[in-house]
């Protein structure tokens, strides 16, 4: 069986293979820019260990995995429009390098191409692999509808903030674990299992992006430190700083949330000392632990080869200790 790094080897070969058309050019250099600078390709990972776990062909689940990727990287071109992040992987995002329009229809044709890249997979139970990513790419929706509607909201309860990330992160990486159980032909109460682990992943993974966000090296995490305080992001971060706060601590949050012109250096610093003053570094990492321990417990009672979860147990491991 092949390793993570070994499964994220082929699966950036097979990207770096892909063809795309050459006009119009508009339409097809910045989906192959997204596809090209990078990422840690965790969706097609996920969904190739779990494949291998369980007997598959993991070279004929490879268009599968490549297409969750394609797909995840529209989600970004999106994202990064509506975030107004400039930024991503250490370069500058497709609405920066080209305008609006081209992150929305390069990105919508992203979607179709993850689609075409689904269906062409040569295993059995497609189509059910299909109503899978389809119900998926719905709730993610969903979930960045949630995220915006939270920017304007101060009363965002941690329940409400758990839902919308299951919704715009985990139930992707999650779809990626079952996907990989559904190719394999793998029984059902199996493929739901490695969904709820793949969502316990999700979960951690979310909230650890939110704590990059605000503690991370700039060079590494490859997007702009303090992005989701300029946009008044619910994060977990910000969550538990507006529930600790005391008066003062409340009125510089609600202060800073307010303004629709201030310097971004000064809100940053502003806002990340007062997480600093909260410890809500200690209490996020915390919570991050929590959904890690959740998803090996969930793994673990997962019937397969045990060669196969050692290494989806390695995999997620390997992403609790991330800084990118
Ligand atoms: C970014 O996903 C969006 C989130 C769900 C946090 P990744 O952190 O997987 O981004 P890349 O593909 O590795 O750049
Ligand atoms: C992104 O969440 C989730 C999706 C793209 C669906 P974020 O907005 O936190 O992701 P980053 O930080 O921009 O990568
Ligand atoms: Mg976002
Ligand atoms: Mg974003
Ligand atoms: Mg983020």
């Amino acid at each position: 069986m092949l390793s993570h790094d070994q499964l994220l080897e082929q699966v950036n070969a097979t990207i770096a293979a892909i063809e795309y058309p050459v006009c119009p050019e508009g339409l097809y250099e910045p989906i192959e820019y997204a596809l090209s600078i990078g990422g840690k390709r965790i969706r097609p990972v996920m969904l190739l260990l779990a494949a291998q776990a369980l007997g598959a062909d993991i070279k004929k689940a490879m268009t599968a995995a490549v297409g969750l990727e394609t797909y995840h990287n529209y989600t970004l071109l999106h994202d990064d429009l509506m975030d107004r992040a400039d930024v991503r992987r250490g370069m500058p995002t497709v609405h920066r390098k080209w305008d609006s329009n081209t992150a929305i229809l390069s990105g919508d044709s992203m979607l179709v191409l993850a689609c075409q890249q689904i269906l062409s997979t040569e295993l059995p139970n497609v189509h059910e692999a299909m109503s899978l990513f389809v119900k998926t790419a719905l709730e993610i929706g969903e979930g960045q509808q949630y995220d915006m509607n939270f920017e304007t909201r101060t009363d965002v309860t941690q329940d409400e903030y758990i839902e919308m990330i299951r919704l715009k992160t985990s139930v992707l990486i999650a779809c990626a674990a079952k996907m990989g159980a559904i190719l394999a032909d793998a029984p059902a109460e199996v493929a739901d299992q490695l969904y709820k682990f793949g969502e316990q992943v999700g979960l951690a993974f979310q909230l650890q992006d939110d704590l990059l966000d605000v503690y991370g090296n700039p060079d590494v995490f490859g997007k702009r430190i303090g992005g989701d305080i300029l946009c008044n992001k619910k994060t977990f971060l910000a969550i538990n700083a507006f529930q600790l706060a005391d008066d003062r601590q409340r009125a510089e949050l609600d202060h800073w949330g307010s303004l629709t012109d201030f310097n971004e250096q000064e809100k940053i610093a502003a806002v990340t000392e007062i997480y600093n003053q909260l410890d809500i570094k200690t209490i996020t990492s915390e919570k991050i632990n929590y959904y890690f321990i959740e998803a090996q417990h969930t793994l673990d009672a997962v019937e397969m080869s045990e060669e196969g979860k050692q290494l989806l147990r390695d995999f997620a491991n390997s992403l609790l200790g991330r800084d990118a």
